[in-house]
């Protein structure tokens, strides 16, 4: 439903504006842990502006609620600012923060201080969304687990729901306000208030009034975003910038090859706000059965990147928020019904914090658009002409530099042909024809665009075109410096202005290289990295001429003593320079050799221990220096497991007398019919997980039931229940909400029976359409006794131990459900496992239920080192069976051996301890009669480097 409507809103138009502002630029906050003075966030019609400068915001967005390990948080913020990008997107998720009405918690995991702090320290700015409704692919789009049994309107005017939104807003608020830029306490800048909220009656715009209003009230200042796609752009309630929301290719990842066209996000401009996508696309979810998120990470590869993001700036934006830049885990029960735990969104960082090819392009137009000045203010420009008519150029121009910027790609954005052009510039007032050089062309891949940049002052230097696209400029220890980049093994040529003495150096690689007129040209084939040095100006020039892979091993970060360059290691996170020393802080790989140009430094630390350096003794500056290696990981096997019984329910002597007895007679629910009494699981403060039910009935007297009829509400495609009478197996029932249960002969006894059936809760639905969907029924929906009165059965019910009063309080609200395990406590208890017996893997069981698993791992991986691992489960053909899998008590996914696609899954360092004892454990629901059971279960290890991250062994 979601998808389609998505589609149609699309056509929403607005029109160009064009309003001379003029602004220096920033490239993000500088990282410094103490109190900043107060600042001042405007925007026009080109940009956000910090204290008066220009700023691009390159956003990625990140939900530290899908991260349980707060020590990760900052690791997620170094590799996003490390790619360039100056600000960090966040939602905040109500539900993770009130495990029940009135109760609000923001401490260890959930401590949003912590999280701001962080992203100030990384040098990041924040736009902050906590809504109050989020959507995010979370339980009930982020509202509380304790909703779903309220009688009111979501998302609306009505004052029931607002006293409610209003209470948790008042508390976020708080925490947000005094993290703001302006009063120098943090480094929000932005504030989004609802989220994808289109409905445009009375009512709903009293409801957006309202919010504003309210975060006014509660001490918010900086700007009041939106991401309502062409809704509350004016009128009552509208917002002060817009935010524009962009999913081009849609959510199917199977056919990753499939483009759709890039949207021209100009149409989306309104006059005296910035262009700026709140979201656009960065990747996609994936449903229970789908095809993985390899397939997504493809669909949004880096040639979307390439193509979509360039054409976003060539349409005048000069904010963009990538959703999302790290995925994560909906760990615990947060995912909705529809996606599996994993919620990697085949994004730039993955779920197990590695870098997906993306990352790479990411940080290529990362560096460019949050360094080079000129793009910050600029107007649409008469296209260049261009040979091949397959395509086309889309030009701006800063009005006052003079600087151009046309971005060169297939008219048809989908085209897979492979181009080659030459195309028609002015450069100095003069017409020119590129290249230049005989015999060459300008080469466009098939879904490929090219940003070339005519006419570029920077430092004491002036580009006057290349055709090799800008990455950075940067002036450091009194040398000026460009990044230029291409695909390996084309043709690319610069050409500079340069004093009449100038004289150019080649001091790597094959450049050809010709001082003529006041003009420096470079000609060349992109092939690893090439440099040239050219002295007699103001200031040395030195060129860095990359291939395209080159770039993935060039880092800038940003001093108080200027940019620092790196060309080598895995990963810079961050640079300081002391005196002489510039102390490195980052990840290194095998690669041990790398080359830095830092401000006047003779001395470098790696992650605080001094390395070899070597200047290089050219005017480039360079210091060749050594990084530490990583020492090999050897992971052991699990091993030594133990089993037991898990489900007692089952069986017919099981004492439920502790357990609800099922009598309401009402429910808040949307679903119907409803079975009387109510069975539904949430009205009884059942919200997560698993939940039981027990249905006694009579074997005497005329109304003994011959079977039942049952339908369960699990939540889409991923759920399942199975059902048993006096411990015998009736069924079980996947994909689907209905089953029927004959009670054969000679079952029932004469005295007191039992049905068990055992359910699970995919998730609450979002409520994308303010329908209240977060109140769809969970757990038996209907239950009817065969050839008896319905009467003839009576139900108890039991789910996560003592419901809503008890959340697990280290965890939060969505860690356990109702299985007997989690309701004993097994799982937070190390240990031997209570009557465990020796199992080996793959198991053989026969019967239908859930059996509990459990080893102990321990782990001494290498210190000083980032080491991401995961657990994976491998199992042989024919294995039908749910598991929940917990890692020293976290609940960290949910396996179905027979719908996936999910084998592995991350577990971050920290709820995994890297040295020390690990107690996993499994809970194993097995659906279907025949041998069977938990198949094998390894640890795998999804990379590992060298690393100031280390290995953080706390838990918060
Ligand atoms: C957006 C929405 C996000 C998320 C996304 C799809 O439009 O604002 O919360 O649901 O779609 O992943």
């Amino acid at each position: 439903m979601k998808r389609r409507l998505k589609a149609e809103r699309r056509g929403w138009f607005n029109r160009v504006a064009a309003l001379a502002l003029v602004g220096a630029w920033a490239a993000g906050p500088q990282a410094t842990a103490a109190p900043a003075p107060s600042h001042e966030v405007t925007f026009d019609s080109h940009s956000f502006l910090i204290d008066g400068k220009r700023v691009y915001l390159w956003s990625g967005e990140f939900h530290p609620f899908r991260l349980p390990s707060p020590a990760l948080w900052s690791d997620v913020l170094q590799k996003m600012k490390a790619a360039g990008f100056n600000t960090v997107s966040i939602y905040f998720s109500w539900g993770y923060h009130s495990p029940r009405e009135g109760v609000y918690d923001f401490t260890g995991i959930r401590d949003i201080d912590r999280m701001l702090d962080a992203a100030r320290d990384a040098g990041m700015y924040v736009i902050a969304r906590p809504s109050p409704y989020i959507n995010a692919e979370v339980d009930s789009g982020g509202l509380p687990l304790w909703l779903t049994t309220k009688k009111l309107n979501n998302r609306s005017a009505d004052p029931e729901y607002l006293r409610y939104a209003d209470e948790w807003l008042t508390q976020v608020d708080r925490i947000i306000a005094r993290h703001q830029l302006v009063d120098g306490g943090g480094t929000v800048i932005g504030y989004q208030v609802e989220n994808e909220y289109y409905l445009n009656g009375e009512d709903n715009r009293t409801y957006m009034e309202h919010l504003k209003q309210k975060a006014r009230a509660d001490g918010i200042q900086v700007p009041l975003l939106g991401n309502h796609d062409g809704a509350y752009v004016e009128g009552k309630g509208a917002m002060e910038v817009s935010g524009w929301d962009f999913y081009p290719q849609g959510f199917d990842c199977s056919n990753p090859s499939v483009w759709k066209p890039a949207p021209d996000m100009a149409r989306s401009r309104k006059e005296g706000e910035p262009l700026f996508t709140a979201e656009f696309q960065g990747g996609a979810f994936d449903p229970w059965g789908g095809p993985g998120y390899a397939k997504c990470a493809e669909l949004i590869n880096d040639s979307f990147a390439n193509v979509f993001y360039k054409s976003n700036i060539a349409a005048g934006a000069t904010g963009q928020n990538f959703y999302m830049l790290y995925g994560g885990t909906s760990w615990g029960w947060q995912a909705i019904p529809q996606n599996y735990t994993s919620y990697d969104y085949g994004a730039a960082i993955t779920e197990a914090r590695q870098f997906e090819g993306k990352y790479y392009e990411d940080k290529r137009i990362g560096y460019f658009v949050t360094t080079t000045a000129p793009l910050l203010r600029t107007d649409p420009m008469p296209s260049a002409w261009l040979d091949d008519r397959g395509l086309i150029d889309i030009a701006r121009v800063n009005p006052e530099t003079g600087t151009q910027f046309h971005l060169i790609r297939h008219a048809d954005s989908t085209s897979t042909a492979q181009s080659s052009a030459r195309f028609s510039v002015t450069v100095d007032g003069q017409a020119i024809t590129l290249p230049q050089k005989a015999g060459t062309t300008l080469a466009i891949n098939g879904r490929q665009a090219k940003m070339i940049v005519v006419g570029y002052p920077f430092g004491a230097q002036h580009l006057r075109y290349a055709t090799s696209e800008v990455m950075t400029a940067a002036t450091i220890g009194g040398r000026d410096f460009l990044v230029l980049y291409g695909d390996r093994g084309t043709a690319g040529e610069a050409s500079f202005r340069v004093p009449a003495n100038a004289q150019a150096r080649v001091v790597r690689g094959a450049v050809h290289s010709e001082i003529k007129d006041g003009q420096l040209s470079l000609d060349y084939t992109h092939d690893g990295l090439a440099e040239v040095v050219v002295t007699g100006g103001e200031r040395p020039l030195v060129v860095l001429l990359a291939d395209r892979q080159a770039t993935e091993r060039i880092w800038r970060t940003e001093t108080a003593a200027g940019p620092v360059l790196m060309v080598g290691s895995h990963l810079l996170r961050t640079a300081t320079v002391t005196g002489k020393t510039l102390a490195l802080v980052g990840d290194s790989d095998t690669d041990k050799d790398a080359i830095v140009f830092g401000p006047g430094a003779t001395a470098v630390t790696w992650n605080g221990a001094s390395i070899p350096v070597t200047p290089s003794g050219a005017e480039d500056g360079a210091l060749a220096v050594t990084l530490p290696t990583p020492a090999p990981v050897a992971l052991p096997a699990l091993k030594d497991w133990q089993a037991r019984d898990g489900a007692p329910e089952i069986a017919p002597g099981f004492d439920d007398h502790a357990w609800r007895v099922a009598d309401l007679t009402t429910s808040n629910s949307i679903t119907n019919p409803l079975s009387h009494p109510v069975l539904l699981a949430d009205d009884y403060g059942f919200h997560t997980g698993n939940t039981w039910y027990r249905g006694h009935f009579s074997g005497a007297g005329a109304d003994v039931p011959r079977g039942v009829r049952l339908r369960v509400l699990s939540g889409a495609t991923g759920g399942a229940f199975s059902a048993w009478l006096n411990g015998h197996f009736l069924g079980s029932v996947q994909r689907g909400d209905d089953g029927t249960f004959p009670f054969p002969q000679g079952w029932i006894e004469k005295g007191d029976n039992v049905v068990s059936v055992l359910t699970v809760n995919m998730g609450h639905e979002e409520d994308y359409q303010s329908r209240n969907e977060n109140r769809t029924g969970r757990g038996i929906a209907y239950a009817s006794a065969l050839g008896a009165s319905d009467h003839a059965i009576s139900w108890r019910i039991q789910g996560h131990a003592g419901g809503e009063a008890a959340m697990d309080p280290v965890r939060g609200p969505y860690n356990e459900g109702g299985l007997f395990g989690e309701r004993e406590g097994w799982h937070l208890k190390p240990g031997a496992l209570p009557q465990g017996k020796p199992v080996t893997l793959p198991a053989s069981e026969q019967a239908p239920g859930v059996t509990w698993y459990r080893t102990h791992v321990a782990l001494s991986l290498p210190k000083d080192q980032d080491t991401s691992l995961g657990v994976e489960f491998r199992d042989p053909p024919g294995r039908h069976y749910r598991a929940l899998l917990f890692v020293n008590g976290w609940q960290m996914g949910q396996y179905v051996s027979d719908i996936g696609p999910q084998h592995s899954f991350p577990i971050p360092n920290g709820v995994l301890l890297p040295q020390g004892d690990n107690t996993i454990d499994i809970a194993v629901w097995k659906t279907e009669e025949g041998p069977g059971g938990l198949g094998e279960v390894s640890l795998v290890n999804y990379g590992s480097y060298k690393s100031s991250m280390g290995t953080p062994s706390s838990r918060r």
